[in-house]
């Protein structure tokens, strides 16, 4: 008969590698994934990763401290590669002694690697594609998260399952491989491990925890949306790149196709040059989270959010979450083998 235990043995590199009782991290994101909800998942047995998005150097050292107060198990931080400091951001972890560095954004620049290890921090690094994730290993980073696009928040064009197809053969037996996007259910953190991942990570299931510090507002929109309603942003027009993110629809996201088309008629009536019309549409959701997260503005703010949004349904505290999940993974594991 299947037990948790089977579940527990089957993540149990992913547990030794992040010093958990169970292989679930719970994915950074930006303005949510603060001191109050990485520590109740921390102590609740998964991995909580602070996310520093664009905060600055102190803002970020003030949160891990505030977070070392809530909780005395694991946590990481989640570090945008292409924030402008970077460096001090890195700093201010080895100071820290922060155990579990995760690099988002692209590939992490070749002196970044170095620093990080340095202090004694594992990397975790995000693989788009297959060769990037060999060349990661090369790299020496220490985990790779396989995230598809059914994910909330920027993300890549390929789908989970098929990123998972192509790079877990190839690597899992050389460094522990995570599945991100698209898992809402304990049934899918079954499967994933049945096939060699050591472990997985969500984000949009953690988003109507009790202890998440989201709008209520925020909250209800994610209860209420079905899957199809987390939608990519779309790009309009050649000219005026969009990096793809998930979100679910609203006012922002109808108005962000007809700023592009606004932009591009500007374009070409020669009005605005090409450096002004993109960053025009960069702006466009500039603080849009924030606006949605913390203000509650569910109609003009981004509601980023990945396609496993049909499967919140109600407020519950993180440690129901993670119990529910382990359940379900039990439940789904005994059934498989009759
Ligand atoms: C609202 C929101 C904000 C996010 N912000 C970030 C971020 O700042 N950095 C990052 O690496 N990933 C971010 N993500 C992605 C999550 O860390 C996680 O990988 C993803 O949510 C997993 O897929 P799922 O939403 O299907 O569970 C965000 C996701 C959501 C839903």
């Amino acid at each position: 008969m299947t037990t948790e235990n089977d579940i527990k043995r089957m993540m149990r590199r992913g547990c030794e590698f992040l010093g958990t009782e169970y292989a679930i991290l719970g994915g950074a994101m930006s303005w949510i994934s603060e001191r109050n909800l990485v520590s109740a998942i921390s102590n609740a047995g998964g991995f909580g990763v602070i996310a520093c998005g664009a905060m600055e150097p102190h803002m970020l050292d003030e949160e891990i401290a505030e977070t070392k107060k809530r909780t005395d198990k694991p946590f990481g931080v989640n570090l945008i590669t292409m924030h402008p400091q970077l460096d001090e951001l890195i700093e201010v972890c080895a100071n820290h002694e922060i155990s579990h560095m995760v690099l988002a954004g692209g590939l992490p620049p070749g002196w970044a690697i170095p620093k990080i290890k340095e202090f004694g921090a594992k990397l975790i690094c995000f693989a788009p594609a297959l060769a990037l994730a060999k060349k990661l290993h090369r790299s020496e980073v220490d985990a790779l998260v396989i995230e598809g696009m059914e994910a909330g928040g920027h993300i890549g064009p390929v789908s989970t399952s098929v990123l998972a197809q192509e790079i877990l053969p190839e690597l899992r037996d050389e460094l522990p491989i995570f599945i991100a996007g698209g898992i809402g259910r304990g049934h899918a953190i079954a499967a994933w491990l049945e096939v060699g991942a050591v472990g997985v990570q969500l984000g949009t299931r953690f988003v109507c925890a009790t202890e998440c510090i989201a709008h209520e507002n925020f909250k209800k929109a994610f209860m209420r949306a079905p899957a199809r309603d987390a939608i990519v942003s779309t790009q309009i027009d050649d000219r005026l790149p969009v990096i793809p993110v998930r979100a679910l629809k609203n006012k922002g996201t109808q108005e962000f196709a007809a700023k592009q088309i606004e932009v591009a008629k500007l374009l070409d009536a020669g009005e605005i040059e090409m450096g002004e019309a993109q960053l025009q549409i960069e702006h466009f959701w500039a603080g849009a989270l924030r606006r949605a997260v913390i203000d509650g503005d569910v109609e003009n703010g981004s509601l980023m959010a990945g396609q496993s949004v049909g499967m919140v349904k109600s407020e519950e505290p993180v440690a129901d979450i993670i119990a529910a999940l382990m359940n379900e993974a039990v439940k789904a594991l005994e059934k498989n083998r009759g």
